[in-house]
């Protein structure tokens, strides 16, 4: 029999137990930044060595911080299932925690690309992408086409090219399940609207969910132990 398919859209609140800020918890401020100064391309325009210099640090702490138990169940659905994790998080810890088929909405932390390059609706040329771990890019460093590098992230006034990818893979789906995002920014916050008409959703986070809608089961706690009352609820639902 065909697995049931289950589509997992991530935001930052799964990967805030192992460490990492959110960015809505704070008054707007992320890691004491205005986020429009660092995740917009104006920002990027007006002051572009503060905004690699923010991402380094990131990189950097993204190297100290490890995959938490949500992270890992959400890995292990795949035991089960056929799993897409959907995330707005540029960070790695689904990879991480042996998560196989990750769409990242949003861009990845580890990978910089020329920022004259494929920022439109076909996506980007994985050769014009490349991984730097956990390194750091500063004004002057180039890539071989001449231009200079930028993080290989989606910012505020950019073009979300992974989008289709992601409806395709909420409208395939039997089930939707949402973890720790305050689904407050789009397109992504509007992909659960895409789920098949009798296709649960499940919200995990410990604040008030901002939507309505007649299929969401809201398990309020944080991910680690909100993923693990969804694996017991699915498993009695069986
Ligand atoms: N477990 C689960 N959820 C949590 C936890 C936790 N331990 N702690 C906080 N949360 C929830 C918050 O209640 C909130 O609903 O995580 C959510 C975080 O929301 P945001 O900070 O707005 O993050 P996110 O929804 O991922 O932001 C979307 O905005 O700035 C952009 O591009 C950036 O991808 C990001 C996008």
């Amino acid at each position: 029999m065909a697995r049931k398919k289950i589509v997992v859209l991530t935001g930052a609140g799964v990967s805030a137990e192992s460490g990492i800020s959110t960015f809505r918890d704070s008054d707007g401020l992320w890691e004491n930044h205005n986020v429009e100064d660092v995740a917009s391309i104006e920002g990027w325009y007006r002051n572009p060595s503060l905004v690699l210099d923010f991402y380094n640090a990131r990189r950097a702490q993204l190297a100290e911080v490890r995959p938490n138990a949500a992270h890992l169940a959400i890995a292990s659905l795949e035991d089960d299932f056929d799993v897409t994790v959907v995330t707005q998080n540029v960070d790695n810890l689904h990879e991480r925690a042996g998560s196989t088929r990750i769409i990242h909405l949003h861009g990845e932390l580890t990978k910089v690309r020329p920022e004259n390059c494929c920022n439109d609706m076909d996506g980007f040329s994985e050769a014009t992408v490349f991984d730097i771990g956990s390194d750091s890019i500063h004004i002057g460093d180039m890539a071989p086409n001449g231009a200079q590098l930028r993080p290989h992230i989606v910012w505020f006034g950019e073009a979300v090219p992974k989008i289709d990818a992601a409806i395709d893979a909420v409208e395939a789906a039997d089930m939707v399940l949402i973890v720790g995002t305050s689904l407050q920014v789009y397109p992504a916050a509007g992909l659960y609207r895409y789920a098949k008409a009798g296709s649960p959703i499940y919200i995990v986070d410990p604040a008030d969910v901002p939507v309505r809608d007649p299929r969401i089961t809201h398990i309020k706690d944080v991910a680690t132990r909100g993923m693990e009352t969804f694996k017991n609820l699915i498993k009695s639902a069986n």
